[in-house]
């Protein structure tokens, strides 16, 4: 969602239009990332009433007053940033733990056991960003697009409609298996996941589709490296990995890298390293049961709680957080 400014003028104040222009020049370069919304303090009475508005010019950001007079360009462009630098991930009190949301840019390690819920964490993210209108990928290795689509949808979360909208593109990296690329999808095919120039080729056709090439936010789910190393050598899986990160970290757009632990242990380091946060989802058995917790143990520019936090896996919301509990051993 963008963030919504919204400017209180009058037409025998000279400061108004100064900061009229300094509001549009500085929308124009935020782009669809910003919205501007001018109200003049006689003319609309109502709109003034509703914040109390006596003195102008004066800017909302978001509901809240932030200027009453004429800000700096660096004031104003440091507090719109402040608003937009986190991608809420739609996962219940866990954007609480990490000052409102990942930093825009980040690409995060979703490291933990098998079966702990590291594709539902992705896949929830993924369908809520697409509901705030983010272009989002997903490279799926670990299960065919079909699959995930009805995993989702059991979630509540269909993405068909991205689809058709070009908003979400599936890149189906398991198929290849069958020898043949599955009947009627609109995802893109990877036909030999040894070539990994078809790497690049698939992602930057696939972002060209879902963002026009210049999107400057979204989503993409790598699920899983693992199976990514089994395809390729290591090296170009990692450097595959590296350059997503470098150029994706300068447009703001988020990387989910799945990583089961417990295979490939050995490439673990070389990947937490690079990250710019790491998120480890964990099985705990107590009491003959297992229980799951998530933990972060790296976030970038976040002051974050490094204790474990119980959750559930809710059949119709999908992950849970629960309140931060201690280890029971
Ligand atoms: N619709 C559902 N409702 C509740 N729980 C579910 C549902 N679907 C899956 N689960 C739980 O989530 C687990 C699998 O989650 P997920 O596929 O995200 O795990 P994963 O960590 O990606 O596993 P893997 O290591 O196999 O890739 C299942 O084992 C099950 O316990
Ligand atoms: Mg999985």
């Amino acid at each position: 969602m963008a963030v919504l400014l919204e400017v209180f003028k009058s037409e025998i104040d000279v400061a108004s239009p100064e900061a009229l222009s300094l509001v549009n020049d500085i929308a124009k370069t935020f782009e669809d990332q910003v919205e501007v919304k001018v109200y003049d303090l006689l003319k609309d009475p109502k709109e003034a009433l509703r914040y109390d508005i006596k003195k102008v010019p004066t800017i909302i950001i978001d509901g809240t007053i932030r200027f009453t007079g004429l800000p700096t360009k660096q004031e104003l462009i440091q507090a719109i940033e402040a608003k937009i630098e986190r991608v809420k991930t739609g996962v219940s009190r866990l954007d609480d733990l990490i000052e409102g949301g990942i930093p825009k840019g980040a690409s995060i390690l979703v490291v933990g056991d098998l079966g702990v819920g590291k594709s539902i964490f992705c896949q929830q993210i993924i369908y809520a960003r697409l509901k705030q209108g983010d272009p989002c990928i997903y490279i799926a290795l670990d299960e065919p697009p079909l699959q995930i689509r009805k995993n989702m949808e059991r979630f509540g979360w269909n993405v068909s409609s991205f689809e058709a909208e070009n908003q979400f593109r599936f890149i189906d990296a398991f198929s290849w298996r069958t020898g043949a690329p599955p009947k009627s999808t609109v995802e893109y095919f990877i036909e030999n996941p040894r070539d990994h120039l078809q790497w690049a080729k698939a992602f930057e056709h696939v972002w060209g589709e879902v963002g026009g090439g210049k999107a400057t936010k979204g989503v993409y789910v790598i699920d899983s490296i693992n199976e990514m190393l089994a395809q390729m050598e290591t090296k170009p899986a990692v450097d595959f990995i590296k350059t997503r990160k470098a150029r994706f970290s300068a447009s703001n757009i988020l990387g989910l890298h799945v990583f089961h632990k417990g295979v490939y242990d050995d490439i673990m380091p070389h990947l937490a390293f690079f990250e710019d946060g790491i998120i480890e989802l964990l099985l705990v058995e107590e009491r003959k049961k297992l229980n799951r917790y998530l933990r972060i143990c790296k976030m970038l520019r976040t002051d974050h709680t490094t204790g474990i936090v119980q959750f559930v896996i809710n059949k119709k919301q999908g992950i849970i957080l629960r309140h931060a509990t201690p280890l029971k051993k």
